[in-house]
């Protein structure tokens, strides 16, 4: 086993540190921007499918489901497709309306959770075509599904998802700018830029990954912590959820992620100078609005550890803490800001003493309803 650690005290922080080459593998042979190309044999030959789809519902779990909630914004934002994101779970007991106009998008890092995988059956049922985004190859969702693409991250041990996260966003996004193109919303020179920007995310997620020291510091000040909560706004608001999830699920600290302007209406209440609040606050995408939500805080005497974009002075005045990010599209961000956030649940849960990489209570795979 330590073998296989290459290194590293534990699974989650070699998936962390894994993710640069994991996304490089994720669009490997697929992105080929000097060609202006995607290729995507699932999606290239069930264009039709997609392109006269009424709607996309996208089904999954945990952190397959945050995926799923970013990929809704990018849909939508890039792609002009309207997306609804579901718990698999719900979905199936809540007697939805499905017909054979709907794509479902199935999320998945070990293909084989069961609520999912019932989702899919009740969904192929009423006709709808069902597309399998799944890290497991030859798993039991990919299997089912119609049609899919593997994300290619490589073995996931430890239990918390960090490298299946960003692959599967990847992997989505792909799909998003190729949809994007086919249906003609993106002009060309936007779809370039896109496909080039996404080059450089192993780079930028590499830059993300040097913060570590500083975000063990900031570890240290908040690891005695009972409750914190994550804000961020737009493309960042799943990305909060995320951060909370990680940290709940390895530090056993009670957190929530909130959309940054929705915490006027409950968990502003909760704000004191016991309450450390983690804030995307990256320039792309509603950044005035944040720096607002920030001086709420700051005035109910709330501690800040701001995610920010490298260089930017505003929010340093205000947050307690800084973290930087390399600046980036706007719907890439999600693919730094969650770095920080990994690196931050897993120095807590390592001060605190938890066993980062099999959490009390929690499976790997949830295989059972
Ligand atoms: C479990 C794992 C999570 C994972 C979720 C969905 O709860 O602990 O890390 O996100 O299942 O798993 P899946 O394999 O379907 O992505």
């Amino acid at each position: 086993e330590e073998i296989e650690k290459g290194g590293y005290d534990h699974f989650m922080l070699k998936e962390i540190y894994e993710q640069p080459r994991a996304i490089k593998d994720t669009y490997r042979g697929r992105l080929l921007a000097d060609q202006g190309l995607i290729r995507m044999a699932g999606i290239d030959l069930n264009m039709e499918k997609f392109l006269n789809a009424n709607r996309i519902i996208i089904v999954a779990c945990g952190t397959s489901w945050h995926a799923g909630l970013v990929a809704e914004y990018i849909f939508e934002d890039l792609a002009r497709i309207p997306v609804e994101v579901e718990y698999a779970s719900e979905f199936r007991y809540r007697n939805p309306v499905i017909t054979d106009k709907d794509v479902l998008i199935a999320i998945s890092q070990s293909g084989e959770t069961a609520d999912t995988l019932a989702a899919i059956k009740l969904a192929k049922e009423k006709g709808a075509f069902v597309f399998g985004v799944c890290n497991v190859v030859g798993s039991s969702i990919a299997r089912e599904s119609d049609a899919g693409a593997y994300t290619h991250a490589g073995p996931e041990i430890g239990v918390a998802s960090t490298k299946a996260f960003t692959t599967q966003i990847t992997v989505l996004t792909l799909m998003a700018l190729k949809l994007a193109k086919a249906k003609g919303v993106f002009s060309e020179s936007r779809y370039h830029e896109y496909l080039c920007e996404l080059e450089t995310i192993p780079g930028k997620v590499e830059k993300s990954l040097e913060s570590n020291t500083l975000i063990e510091i900031i570890a240290d000040v908040y690891k005695d912590s009972t409750n914190c909560l994550y804000l961020g706004r737009g493309y960042n608001f799943p990305v909060a959820l995320e951060g909370a999830l990680k940290l709940k699920e390895i530090s056993y600290i009670h957190a929530e992620g909130y959309p940054a302007a929705e915490m006027k209406h409950g968990p502003i209440a909760l704000i004191d100078e016991h309450m450390p609040v983690f804030v995307i606050a990256t320039k792309k995408g509603h950044y005035e609005k944040v720096v607002s939500n920030i001086q709420e805080i700051k005035s109910r005497k709330g501690k800040i550890i701001a995610i920010v974009t490298e260089g930017d002075e505003q929010v340093k005045d205000l947050a307690d803490h800084v973290i930087e990010v390399p600046e980036t599209l706007e719907s890439l961000t999600p693919l730094l800001t969650t770095i920080p956030l990994q690196l931050i649940s897993y120095h807590i849960a390592v001060m605190r003493g938890c066993n980062v990489d099999q959490p009390r209570n929690l499976a790997k795979s949830v295989t059972v309803e």
